[in-house]
């Protein structure tokens, strides 16, 4: 399979893909399973739609074209696409059949496993997914505390319980991930239940901690995502959670095993009463677990909790798989160095290219910054990047989201590639010509509804 090599102004080599999403418009409401694989986030036209495989760091498109891919399927490629390691166990597992009238061994195994890795884990539940769990972590936080309301900072999937922060102004969740979301089919009775909070601003949780005395079930936040914690943020909120009487949850979808084994909460040292992991856990396969401290968890026993697919032993046995070839291969050191590098090499490209800006951010989840742009140009200066970089055929957001399969000759290709992308988008800015530079519509920016 050929990389791709026309002109971002053709669509022709994306073509399958196109044709089979004005099928899907026709069928799925909203056209994808999930907001962040719609065409729209990434170049339309030139980015491919659909995937026939993937392996490594390299998706195969339904049109024949490989793709260097840096999203890593939205973050669970953490191995890299198709590892063997977890591949095979998951092979051998299907051969024995994959959910029982009974329960599979796995399931205690991976608990073994997780409360020796994750700092809060003494107990743990499975489920099937991020969002899910977010749901489980919170029934669990409410029927602890016998309390009912939810203190949130970030993006925590798509159930009533969350999306009810948005019931009395649809603005309220716009700065945490995905704004422009309305609330629409969550009933209007949990209105008030779930209030967002801005991430390090100890006062304004104080604010809320003290509107409502007695009330707060939980503080439900990502401890981190694209930038660091100040000092002394963390452990500000940890101490007026158990101040309070509030459950601590650190949702760890996003962050995951990338910053250690233990998850963020082991590499910034402080620790919640639970924790949520999912995607990165398993490498693919459909997974997603609660843990916490006895304390916080051993009441979810009593509590209707309960789905058949979360005993499949095909998410069990690959997140065990995914666990121990992480740990064999020292695969977080390994994705942390390759996003490093990757970090040196795009802020050498910055420099070479006379473009203002920078790669920062965390070594598993590098992003660039575009400085001195004006309103209107951030996201023409993104589409724009993700438009050059696709006629590479390089399939990125303007972050990185590292995997053990990501190599220093990607990194060395995806510079290059970037270098000249920067130039282009010099160029625009300097003869204010940055539309006429576009052969795609723009990308879907933060501040669009959804649902239009
Ligand atoms: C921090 C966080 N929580 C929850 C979720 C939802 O997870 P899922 O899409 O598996 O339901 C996500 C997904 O991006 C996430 O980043």
């Amino acid at each position: 399979m050929a990389s791709p090599s026309t002109s971002p102004t053709s669509s022709s080599r994306v073509a399958k893909s196109l044709a089979l999403y004005e099928r899907a418009l026709a069928l799925i409401p909203g056209g994808t399973q999930l907001i962040s694989r719609r065409p729209g986030r990434f170049a339309y036209g030139v980015c491919p739609i659909y995937a026939e495989s993937a392996s490594g760091a390299t998706i195969h498109d339904v049109d024949g074209n490989d793709w260097l891919d840096w999203v890593s399927a939205i973050g669970p490629a953490i191995l890299g696409y198709a590892c063997p390691a977890v591949d095979d166990a998951v092979r051998e597992q299907i051969g024995r059949g994959a959910v029982f009238t009974v329960n599979h061994p796995a399931e205690v195994e991976l608990a073994e496993e997780l409360v020796a890795a994750i700092p809060c884990a003494e107990q743990v539940r499975y489920c099937k997914g991020g969002g899910e769990a977010c749901a489980i972590a919170v029934r669990i936080a409410r029927g602890v505390t016998g309390r009912d309301r939810v203190l949130v900072c970030g993006y925590h999937g798509w159930h009533d319980w969350y999306l009810a922060a948005n019931l009395d102004d649809d603005t309220r969740l716009d700065s945490h991930l995905f704004s422009g979301i309305e609330p629409i089919g969550v009933p209007r009775a949990l209105a008030g239940t779930t209030i967002p909070f801005p991430y390090g601003d100890l006062e304004a949780l104080d604010t809320l901690l003290h509107r409502y005395p007695g009330e707060v079930a939980a503080i439900v936040m990502e401890p981190m995502r694209s930038d660091f914690p100040a000092p002394g943020y963390l452990e500000g909120v940890r101490e007026r959670a158990t101040r309070a009487g509030a459950l601590l949850v650190f949702d760890e979808v996003s962050t995951g095993y990338r910053p250690a084994l233990g998850g963020a909460q082991e590499l910034l040292g402080v620790t919640p009463d639970l924790g949520i992991f999912a995607k990165s856990m398993s490498n693919g396969y459909a997974m997603g677990a609660v843990v916490g401290t006895r304390a916080a968890m051993e009441s979810a026993g009593r509590m209707f909790i309960s789905s058949t697919y979360w005993s499949d032993a095909l998410g069990l046995i690959a997140s065990l798989a995914t666990l121990r070839e992480l740990r064999r291969t020292d695969g977080v050191a390994r994705l942390q160095a390759t996003g490093r590098l990757m970090k040196a090499r795009l802020n050498q490209a910055f420099a070479a290219s006379g473009l203002p800006g920078a790669c920062e951010g965390p070594d598993w989840h590098p992003g660039l910054r575009f400085h001195g742009l004006s309103a209107g140009q951030p996201r023409l200066v993104s589409t724009l990047f993700m438009q050059e970089m696709a006629a590479a055929g390089i399939l990125t957001y303007p972050s990185f989201y590292m995997n053990c399969a990501h190599t220093p000759a990607d990194v060395e290709r995806t510079a290059d590639s970037a270098c000249a992308a920067f130039r282009k988008i010099r160029h625009g800015l300097e003869a204010d010509c940055l539309e006429s530079l576009l052969e795609v519509d723009l990308v879907e920016e933060p501040f669009r509804r959804l649902v239009q």
